[in-house]
Parts: C-alpha cells; sequence; structure tokens
C-alpha cells in the first residue's frame, strides 16, 4: 500500500466513483466535494442523482460502465478506486441471473486486474448477502470467520451472492492487488432505489417499495409474513465509514469489513408498522387512513428460485478496531429522513 492516509487538503488526489450515480455513489460524491479538495472521476450509466455536480471543475463524469474494456483501464489509472456499480435488487436476482452475475463476478474481476497491474487501490462493495442462507437463530456474522451456506442452483436468489462471493475471493487471490472489500448491511436514506413506474420498473429494495407504496396510498405487500430481520445502516454514516478507509489505507488494505448498525435491527412487518407510524406523522395524517398491509407469497412475488436470509446481524468490532468506525444514527430518524424525502420527491407525482 503505497498511501499512509489519503489527505483532504491534497488537491493532486483524484479518486474514481464507479457507479457514482446510484443511491451510495451520489451521497459520496457529495461527502468527497464538500469535506475534501479531491478530484473526482465518475463513472455510471445515469447522472440524475448528481446532477447538481455535473458542472463542477472538479468533477469528470464519464456516461458508461464496466463493460466496456477500456472504460476499465481509464478507471485502474486513478490511484484510488472505489466500485459501487451493481445489479443489486433481490427481484432481478432470478430472472436475469446471467446479468446479475456479469455484473457482480465479471466486471469486477476485470476491474480488479487493471487496478493489480496499474497499482491502485481498489475499494470494492460487495454485500451482506455473501453470508447466504442465515437462519432466524443465527448470531453474530464475523467478516472472517461465520460459515456460508448458499442455496443450490435451482435457488436462484443466491445468483447474486454467488458472484459476489467469487469476486471478493478473486480480489483476495490476486497477489499484487491492494484491495478492501464493504459487505453493506442494508444501507437505507434519500435516493434509494426507485419509484416503480416513475424512474425504475420492478420490485425495489423494501425501503423503497414501502416508501413508494405509502406515497401513492397502496397497502405495503409484506413477504412471507415479514418474519426476517435485517439490521438497516443509514447512508450517511456508511459515508462516514468510506472517509475511515480512506484516512487509514494501511490498515484498511486486505481486509473485508462488515457496514452495519447492530443496534437498528428490526423484522420486516414492524418496519411496515414503524414505517406507517412515521408516515402518518410527516403527512399529518392518521394511521387509520394508510391501506392496511397485505400479505404476499415470496415465490409468487418475486419468481421461482426466490428464498431469504432470516437474519443478518453483523459483526462490527472490526471496523471500530482496524478504522475506528461505528454507525450511529437510529433507526427512526433514518426512516423519517427518508420518508420524508420520498414524500417530497415523488409526492406530485403519485398525486
Ligand atoms: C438486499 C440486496 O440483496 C442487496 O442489494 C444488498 O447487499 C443488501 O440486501 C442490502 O440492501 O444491503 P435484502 O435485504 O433481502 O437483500 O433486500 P430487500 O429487497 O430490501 O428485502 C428485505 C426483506 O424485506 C426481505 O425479507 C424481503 O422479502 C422483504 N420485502 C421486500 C417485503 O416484505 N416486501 C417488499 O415489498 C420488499
Amino acid at each position: 500500500m503505497k498511501f499512509a492516509s489519503l489527505n483532504p487538503k491534497d488537491n493532486s488526489i483524484t479518486v474514481a466513483i464507479v457507479g457514482c450515480g446510484g443511491f451510495i455513489g451520489s451521497h459520496l460524491l457529495q461527502a468527497v466535494l464538500e469535506r475534501t479538495c479531491w478530484r473526482v472521476f465518475a463513472v455510471d450509466l445515469e447522472s440524475y442523482r448528481i446532477q447538481q455536480h455535473l458542472s463542477n471543475p472538479r468533477l469528470e463524469f464519464l456516461c458508461a460502465d464496466l463493460a466496456d474494456p477500456l472504460v476499465v483501464e481509464r478507471i485502474a489509472k486513478f490511484p484510488v478506486v472505489v466500485n459501487l456499480a451493481a445489479i443489486c435488487v433481490p427481484s432481478r436476482y432470478m430472472s436475469e441471473a446471467a446479468a446479475v452475475i456479469r455484473s457482480n463476478y465479471d466486471h469486477p474481476a476485470r476491474l480488479a486486474d487493471a487496478c493489480a497491474k496499474s497499482g491502485s487501490w481498489l475499494i470494492h462493495f460487495s454485500t451482506s448477502e455473501i453470508y447466504g442462507k442465515t437462519l432466524a437463530d443465527s448470531g453474530l456474522l464475523d467478516e472472517d470467520s461465520a460459515d456460508i451456506t448458499l442455496g443450490g442452483v435451482g435457488a436462484s436468489r443466491w445468483s447474486y451472492a454467488t458472484a459476489k462471493l467469487l469476486a471478493e475471493r478473486y480480489m483476495a487471490g490476486l497477489s499484487n492487488l491492494d484491495w478492501t472489500v464493504v459487505r453493506p448491511f442494508n444501507f437505507v436514506g434519500p435516493f434509494m432505489d426507485f419509484m416503480p413506474g416513475v424512474d425504475g420498473e420492478g420490485i425495489p429494495r423494501v425501503l423503497a417499495n414501502f416508501s413508494s407504496a405509502l406515497v401513492r396510498g397502496e397497502p405495503i405487500k409484506l413477504v412471507n409474513g415479514g418474519v426476517a430481520k435485517r439490521t438497516f445502516t443509514s447512508v450517511h454514516d456508511a459515508v462516514d465509514f468510506i472517509f475511515c478507509l480512506f484516512a487509514n489505507p494501511e490498515a484498511a488494505c486486505g481486509q473485508a469489513f462488515n457496514v452495519g448498525n447492530p443496534d437498528n435491527e428490526i423484522s420486516i412487518a414492524e418496519l411496515a408498522r414503524l414505517m406507517t407510524e412515521i408516515f402518518a406523522e410527516v403527512k399529518g395524517i392518521s394511521v387509520a387512513e394508510i391501506p392496511v398491509t397485505q400479505m404476499v407469497d415470496g415465490v409468487e412475488y418475486y419468481g421461482v428460485g426466490y428464498e431469504d436470509s432470516l437474519r443478518r446481524m453483523p459483526s462490527v468490532q472490526k471496523a471500530e478496531r482496524l478504522v475506528g468506525f461505528r454507525a450511529l444514527t437510529p433507526l427512526r430518524d433514518v426512516l423519517r429522513e427518508s420518508l420524508t424525502w420520498f414524500a417530497e420527491h415523488y409526492g406530485i407525482v403519485a398525486e
């Protein structure tokens, strides 16, 4: 690793952010422009979330993706590369498994090869889903010692996790690559995913889908009784974590990190109740005016091959010990922020 730390005041640094126009990327870009003097080389196929920055002289935006080998070579010329690009919506893992594997294994592996050759530090976003089919009574998931069970080839839900896990192993296996792997535990916040039929098609992840239903006055759909649990993490905490990496490259290099908030564990059924309550507060209406939640079967809703993780509880000791990070935003705060944003951003469309 060639950096002791990345000085925020050093205006000779350029960070490449792949997937910069997405949910996490747009928040990261904003923070880099606000907190540092660095330049950003941003790559994405979409840019509507970062429109306000496109004229910033410190930003170069390239509308492209990692399918193009010339783009990969160009990205790897920069000393620090953050890769957030991925198909990462569960509703697509069954019907588009081949594309999911290309996006989550082939493209990152090609980028890893290029970074190994150029000497760039690759910060690669993997997923909490690599822990697989965790059960309701599964305990803390430790980055380096958890056992991993994925479903069989017919259980295509695991196409994404399989590809992400292989990409991690590939990066760790490249002896001359400076790599860091980040495993997000359900990051949520403004700009997450899309509203179906407005700026995307299909089923977004749970926070965006529940928010869309609430804004439209439609029933929230609870998959398999909503018994699965998740630990939701504010995207602002996630961005702070990336800055902890930037400040500690040597400690972060060659490591995989869980990034999650164990204090925010909740079942999906409880999440539906809490989001309904907060949405009613935000809109100044009574909970009784919001349609009653509907139960749906997972396979009918998402398609054949859908399975679920029942509990995903991160061990967060390693991030604290090696780079001094702990997620702090309480669930209620992040849900209120997200729901207020969804209501304002999509409210007019829904009316
Ligand atoms: C997600 C994605 O696979 C990954 O992109 C990502 O790394 C990770 O988890 C994350 O967001 O950090 P998952 O948590 O299963 O997987 O994604 P969601 O679609 O948000 O589903 C969460 C839970 O809510 C599941 O039990 C799902 O069945 C349920 N759900 C989802 C509903 O009950 N109703 C809905 O409308 C949507």
